[in-house]
């Protein structure tokens, strides 16, 4: 896991760009992992300034997954919270994708005993996920696997923990109107992706981000998990990366990266 603390969330949103542009650059079809949140709206805003002016690769060929999405949204597909309408509206309208190149699960009630199998098969169609954009719970939960989640788990049902949908409730207008299960790719899943690019700011995520990074691999901390896999970007605001221990160490190795390693 390479921790990199940066000065700002507008730093990290350029790093963040430059890593996913560098992909699509190499390859023109690759398959992109959008997440939902906050925390990747700097990122995603700094991905369309660029594109606007014609800075950015051509995302005619890509294909995207989302890592989530809600059950028991009103009209799921045209609901303004739900991760589909989400993704369109903060990044994949702006880049020029269109809806087609955009997966997410399935919430359709009729066919929800399904949606896991059929969206892990929509994956593996599409080779897999080259970069996946990643945020973290309060509670250290990595797209909605909240703790207690099977670190080996796939795309399924969960039911989100009242912290999750306290958190959740400012884009709705209360706890009580967040929907109270989601479809999650599982932790299982997103190990699969080659690399994984997790962005983390403010004060709220330091302890989440010190559990996961220093603290043991356990279902307690789902994002622990990322300790086993092998390409993990961490990318760190000053506040969220306040309690890290080797907080010295990452900024030495980072300060004295070699130029041609790229993240
Ligand atoms: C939701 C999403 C996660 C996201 C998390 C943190 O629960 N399912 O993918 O990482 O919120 O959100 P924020 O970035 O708004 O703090």
């Amino acid at each position: 896991m390479e921790v990199v603390p940066l000065g700002s969330a507008a730093e990290i949103a350029a790093v963040a760009a430059d890593v996913v542009e560098a992909v699509v650059r190499r390859k023109p079809a690759a398959v992109l992992g959008l997440a939902t949140g906050s925390t990747p709206l700097p990122a995603y805003r700094e991905l369309i300034r660029r594109h606007e002016a014609g800075l950015g690769p051509s995302y005619a060929a890509v294909t995207c997954f989302n890592l989530d999405e809600y059950v028991g949204l009103p009209e799921p597909e045209i609901h303004e919270q739900s991760y589909r309408a989400t993704i369109a509206r903060e990044l994949t309208d702006g880049l020029g994708i269109r809806p087609d190149q955009v997966n997410g699960p399935d919430p359709s009630p009729d066919s929800l005993p399904t949606a896991g199998e059929r969206y892990e098969a929509l994956i593996a169609r599409a080779g897999g996920v080259d970069v996946q954009f990643l945020g973290i719970g309060s509670d250290g939960h990595l797209a909605f696997n909240e703790p207690g989640s099977s670190l080996a788990s796939r795309t399924r049902i969960k039911t989100l923990t009242a912290q999750t949908r306290k958190d959740n409730a400012r884009f709705f207008g209360s706890p009580d109107e967040v929907p109270s299960h989601v479809l999650t790719q599982g932790l299982g899943t997103i190990l699969e992706a080659r690399h994984l690019l997790l962005i983390a700011t403010g004060e709220g995520k330091a302890d989440a981000v010190a559990a996961f990074a220093e603290g043991p691999v356990t279902a307690s901390c789902p994002a622990s998990v990322l300790q086993l896999h092998p390409h993990v970007t961490v990318l760190l605001d000053p506040a969220a990366a306040a309690g890290l221990n080797r907080l010295a160490y990452y900024r030495e190795v980072y300060a004295a990266k070699p130029a041609w390693q790229g993240l």
